[in-house]
């Protein structure tokens, strides 16, 4: 299927990017004095990762970043979205910094404006110092102070050079999935220490805003949420209402307090006794202007009525005879329009910064160095068509960031899954654009 697209469809000053982050390129997991992340610790226990890997050389990005630099310089792209190791920079977390560590960011900021990369540099995409989870991680309010004094560190360092600042990456899964589920670092299983943990990401981001703002001039700042559209599995009014209930902890937990609307109050109801300890000022900071909503869209969300389905009643359940991607996440282009759509409609933030989007499938590399991933190409095509959609409805989108430039560690399920527009052979650390790469490139090049 050819589909009609240009890239002179978007607003000429659009960004279109790749994403990436630390722990899942890097690698020199013990180079140069980085000290031990919450990633690390997880995946030495046994059984966490589901091929036994780690990412101590992952895609050895700590020392091939030219080369990675320049394919996406070659992707034709203009800005770039990397992510801090705060323990490569901090190795307990506080106190003594490591020079080397500052030094290689430094360095790939400066790659990056040298060929013509606009850098987007996340503060927190996961990989927590182990020293800091010791005394309670997230869970304890004692790690947000730690969090600011990081970004004062990073912001005065590179607050020059860099424009553009996430605070957080996506904190349902850094605090749901890693304090509750236990699927995640650090592998937490108390509901009470995820919703905590969540209100200490949230209050680090709001309180970093003005710091990040004192030490970049002109530096724009956002989060990034992952973001879901979510149906009921039916037309009942059971459904209905668990649907509304799942929305809650997965959206509104986010978007309401962030747009000043403190928690939601269903939701805490329904949390109860694990509802959060908040202390007066934190909503009011939590709520800080920002200049962008970075949203990471993957996949829609069905849910069913479940009186034992946890503390939000409800169950996912999955539609039949949809397409779906390697990881089993339903491809559904038409739920990014419903999501920007949504946002819009509910919380209007000034700008939406589309800082992930992508798919994983089983690539295969023919003897002839060529990766054939129809799949993947298709999937980026439908999303971009969408949100052209979603643009011309008036919901203001302002950058597309592929997720990801390179196939990379991916967290639990270490080296199974591959999301990259570049192949990676983890033998000889080879990169080869995938035809969806090869695809992207002739995009942005018209
Ligand atoms: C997102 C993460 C990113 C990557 C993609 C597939 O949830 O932000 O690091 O793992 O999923």
């Amino acid at each position: 299927m050819s589909i009609a697209l240009r890239r002179s469809d978007f607003p000429a000053d659009f960004r279109w990017g790749v994403s990436t982050s630390s722990f899942q390129i890097e690698g020199a997991g013990q180079a140069d004095g980085k000290g031990e992340s919450i990633w690390d610790r997880f995946c030495s226990q046994p059984g966490r990762i589901r091929d036994g890997s780690n990412a101590l050389v992952a895609c050895d990005h700590y020392h091939r970043w030219p080369q990675d630099l320049d394919l996406a310089r070659a992707l034709g792209v203009n800005a770039y979205r990397f992510s801090i190791a705060w323990p490569r920079v901090l190795p307990q977390g506080r106190g003594v910094a490591n020079e080397a560590g500052l030094a290689f960011y430094d360095r790939l900021v400066d790659g990056m404006l040298e060929r013509g990369l606009d850098p987007w540099c996340t503060l927190y995409h996961w990989d927590l110092p182990q020293a800091l989870q010791e005394q309670g991680g997230w869970v304890s309010r004692d790690t947000v102070g730690a969090f600011l004094d990081y970004t004062e560190l990073v912001t005065r360092r590179l607050g020059d050079r860099v424009k553009h600042w996430i605070t957080h990456n996506e904190p349902w899964c850094s605090c749901i999935m890693g304090y509750w589920e236990g699927v995640h670092a650090p592998g937490g299983t108390r509901l009470a220490d995820a919703i905590q943990a969540c209100h200490h990401v949230l209050l680090s981001h709001g309180q970093a805003v003005s710091l990040i703002r004192r030490h970049s001039a002109g530096a724009r700042v956002g989060i990034t949420l992952s973001l879901h559209p979510i149906a009921a599995a039916s037309d009942s009014a059971e459904d209905l209402a668990a649907m509304r209930r799942h929305d809650g902890l997965r959206n509104r937990w986010f978007l309401d307090p962030l747009h000043g609307r403190g928690y939601p109050e269903d939701t805490l109801a329904l949390l109860g006794a694990a509802a959060p300890h908040v202390a007066p000022g934190d909503l009011e900071a939590i709520a800080t202007a920002t200049d962008f909503l970075g949203v990471n869209y993957y996949y829609p969300e069905r849910v069913q009525d479940d009186p034992a389905g946890g503390p939000m009643r409800a169950r996912l359940v999955e539609r039949d005879g949809v397409e779906r991607t390697g990881f089993g996440w339903e491809v559904s282009p038409e739920g990014l329009v419903d999501l920007l759509t949504r946002i819009q409609r509910d919380y209007q933030p000034p700008v939406i910064q589309l800082t992930e989007n992508g798919s994983t499938f089983d690539d295969v590399l023919t003897p002839e160095g060529r990766v054939h991933d129809q799949q993947r190409l298709s999937y980026l095509q439908r999303h971009l068509v969408a949100l052209r959609q979603a643009i011309a409805a008036g919901v203001p989108v302002q950058g597309y960031f592929a997720w990801s430039l390179l196939d990379n560690f991916e967290w639990a399920e270490g080296y199974l899954r591959r999301f990259g527009l570049a192949h990676v052979d983890y033998a000889t650390q080879q990169r080869v654009l995938k035809d969806s790469g090869l695809w992207y490139q002739r995009f942005l090049s018209e």
